[in-house]
């Protein structure tokens, strides 16, 4: 198969589909793998990397995309890229499309097959293309709410371990699932007080029993995470109702009880954010104060580690990815279900339940498309 993978367009976004080391495992299997030239720079691989490893450098997207089989990104195809696409070709990336009915439309008149990262699944219930990021995001969150605690930029200045004879920072996650865990064991890691509230009776179990010596968690009421938000030099957002805007756990009101300079990181701020007074940031400028507290509620974390992120989400995605390839999408898919779960759009259909209710378009189940 001749697997594409071209250079990313969406503003600020900087990673890119294949690692160096996912087109020398597609070259070991037997593929071509064709790179549009720079592709990898925003993550740190040069052109000269994937030409170690076996691919051929393009110079234009439109080339990647006339000769590819197969085409690997990580964002969703943008408008420019979507007229590009083509009846048979199987594009394997991010696509989100339940509030984009352009994209969705767009997609449909291609005919090509189209399986979104995001709704692969495991055999555990998860998301395994979905929770690298939220990996990330939640070991970003600690980093980036410890530089928003210091003075210059507004915060409390209080160092995230303190130092012997004065007491460490108090941080609060609200949300003990992927990114909340991975925001804890970096907060406890570089010495703070960290509390984890949840609403989910199994995953604090799950939590004290792994964690419990590395910091504490509490059932997730008002009443408590009004009592911890009171007192804590930092809180993270990271809840996640599936399919729901995020609750609003922080009220307007409740700032006024906070330390003055305390941080709000909402990592939660993709789904409507967790805090009242949360609105989606950017990283060129990250950081605002609401009745003096800092907020940080950057949409998209991962963009700011984007060589971690791509190399972590090149781990999750290499294993499909070889099956794509050497299998083609339709014996791939019909093989695990979990990679089928992934099928959005085939051949002018929309193959996925929830995008066609949220859209109003009339949807074929994924295994009618194996067939057709
Ligand atoms: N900003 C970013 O760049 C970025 C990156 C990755 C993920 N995210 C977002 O982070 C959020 C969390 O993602 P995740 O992968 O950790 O989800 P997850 O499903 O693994 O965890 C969510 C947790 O929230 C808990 N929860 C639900 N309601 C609660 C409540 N009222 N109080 C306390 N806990 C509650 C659930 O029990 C669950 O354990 C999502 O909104 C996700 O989209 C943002």
């Amino acid at each position: 198969m001749k697997i594409g993978c071209p250079k990313e367009i969406k503003p600020q976004e900087f990673r890119v589909g294949m690692t160096p080391d996912a087109a020398r495992e597609a070259v070991a299997h037997g593929h071509a793998v064709i790179v549009q030239t720079g592709a990898g720079v925003g993550a740190g691989f040069t052109d000269e990397d994937y030409v170690t490893a076996g691919a051929e450098i393009i110079d234009t997207a439109a080339e990647v995309f006339a000769t590819a089989d197969m085409i690997v990104k990580v964002k969703e195809p943008q408008a420019a890229e979507r007229k590009m696409l083509r009846e048979g070709q199987v594009l394997f990336t991010y696509l989100h499309l339940a509030p984009d009915p352009e994209q969705t439309q767009d997609l449909l008149a291609s005919g090509c097959t189209a399986i979104a990262y995001e709704t692969v699944t495991d055999d555990r219930g998860g998301l395994p293309l979905l929770s690298p990021m939220s990996e990330v995001a939640g070991r970003l969150a600690p980093q980036m709410g410890a530089w928003t605690l210091q003075k210059a930029n507004g915060g409390r200045g209080v160092l995230m371990g303190g130092v012997p004879g004065v007491a460490p920072a108090k941080v609060v996650v609200v949300g003990g699932g992927v990114v909340g865990t991975h925001a804890a064991k970096i907060a406890a890691g570089m010495g703070a007080d960290v509390t984890v509230l949840d609403r989910s009776l199994p995953r604090l179990k799950y939590l004290d029993d792994v964690f419990g010596g590395m910091f504490k968690n509490q059932y997730s009421t008002a009443g408590a995470t009004a009592d911890l938000v009171r007192d804590a030099d930092m809180v993270i957002g990271a809840v996640l109702i599936p399919g729901a805007a995020a609750p609003k756990l922080v009220t307007r009101a409740q700032l006024a009880d906070m330390k003055p300079g305390a941080a709000l990181v909402d990592v939660a701020i993709d789904q409507g954010g967790c805090f009242e007074t949360s609105r989606a940031t950017t990283h060129a400028d990250p950081i605002y104060e609401v009745d003096g507290i800092m907020h940080y509620c950057v949409a998209n974390m991962p963009g700011a580690v984007a060589r971690t992120s791509t190399q972590a989400l090149g781990n999750a995605t290499l294993p499909f990815l070889l099956n794509l390839a050497d299998k083609g999408w339709r014996q791939a898919c019909e093989d695990d279900p979990h990679l089928l779960n992934g099928l959005n759009v085939h051949a002018g259909q929309l193959t996925y339940y929830a995008v066609g209710k949220a859209l109003g378009i009339d949807v074929i189940s994924p295994s009618l498309a194996l067939k057709s």
